[in-house]
């Protein structure tokens, strides 16, 4: 049986053209900073998001953490939306490895916090009873939201906030490229506004390992330091780093036909009697629906009956399901999704 794996666009594998560009990569020392493949990732990146440098990391995992770990001392607040991954999903990195305190605000239905909430959460520095407000930490585009996406307009009255009260803003861009090929803006209209910021290039853009957190200089290089640290430092890493380039100059464009795909899946569950899509058009690669109280189904056990007839998804919540288009995903898979869907609804 043939798998359509719709649970995430992590689970997409390497293209055959981005095998070859690792298999042929130039490689070196990389904590030595002689990787030439890894350095001409990190500088194609700096230049790709206008920021003043970047550095490899293994994974979004690490990128926020670093950051939020170069920005913060232990004791500070972040500032972060409660669906957010950082905040949910990365075992609380933060506070177990960085000591630093979160400061979740309700993330709203269009995936931003609402920026008078952000205002009255900023504690007066001058108050020792207080632990010190020191980031920003936002989200683009928003995967619990349904990767919904967040505009220039609103990053720029966040990052107003920030430079009034003296924090620093980091962006979880895990999607970026997914964001800007949306809303059809450069993405240097999408990070200039931020302090650091990271994505991924192992999600919708097919590299098997890998993000980039980008920032000036001097954050880099404390970023470098911490990545060590960690124990990312890795060795001839350009054979990762080569399928991160491909990826660049190859597959960003492609990103909206996933869009594309993701609202004729939406479409199609939207017709199914049980299922119910959350409330607006996908806006990227991520549709989100759940179960009617009437079905007997849970989301788990609707997942595992989809599985059984080779369509697999992912249960979040006890009725919510999340399905994520990718490269590896056609139109053909669209319409088999659907119609497997519908049958085992029936039988809910
Ligand atoms: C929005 C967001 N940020 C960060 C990450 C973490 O990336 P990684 O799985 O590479 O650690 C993910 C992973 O799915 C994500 O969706």
């Amino acid at each position: 049986m043939n798998i359509i794996d719709l649970r995430s666009d992590t689970v997409t594998q390497p293209t055959p053209e981005m095998r070859e560009v690792m298999a042929r990569a130039e490689v070196g020392d990389d904590v030595y900073g002689e990787d030439p493949t890894v350095n001409r990732l990190q500088e194609l990146v700096a230049e790709l998001v206008g920021m003043e440098k970047s550095l490899f990391v293994s994974s979004g995992t690490m990128a926020n953490l670093i950051a939020i770990m170069v920005h913060c001392n232990r004791g500070h607040e972040m500032i972060v939306g409660n669906k957010s991954h950082v905040y949910l999903d990365e075992g609380g990195g933060y506070a177990a490895l960085g000591g630093v305190l979160p400061f979740p605000l309700q993330n709203q239905i269009d995936g931003t916090l609402d920026l008078e909430d952000i205002r009255s959460s900023i504690w007066s520095d001058t108050d020792p009873h207080h632990s010190q407000t020191k980031l920003i930490t936002l989200e683009n585009t928003q995967n619990n939201c349904g990767g919904v996406v967040l505009e220039k307009s609103y990053l720029d009255a966040v990052s107003q906030i920030a430079s009034e009260h003296n924090l620093l803003f980091h962006l979880d861009g895990a999607r970026i490229f997914n964001a800007s090929v949306k809303l059809g803006v450069d993405v240097k209209e999408l990070t200039k506004q931020a302090d650091s910021m990271m994505f991924c290039l192992s999600k919708g853009l097919c590299a098997p390992i890998g993000s980039m957190l980008c920032g000036t200089k001097e954050f880099i290089f404390q970023a470098n330091r911490i990545r060590k640290q960690l124990g990312g430092g890795t060795r001839q890493a350009g054979i990762i780093a080569a399928a991160g380039i491909y990826a660049l100059e190859n597959l960003i464009d492609r990103l909206g036909e996933d869009h594309e795909r993701a609202k004729k899946l939406g479409q199609g569950i939207g017709k199914i009697d049980g299922l119910k899509m959350t409330p607006g058009a996908p806006e990227t690669n991520m549709i989100f629906f759940s179960i009617d109280e009437n079905i007997q189904w849970s989301a788990e056990e609707l997942a595992e009956e989809a599985a059984r007839e080779g369509v697999k998804i992912d249960a979040p919540g006890p009725k919510l399901i999340r399905m994520v288009t990718h490269y590896w995903i056609d139109d053909e898979m669209i319409n088999q999704a659907v119609q497997v869907l519908d049958k085992v609804i029936s039988q809910g």
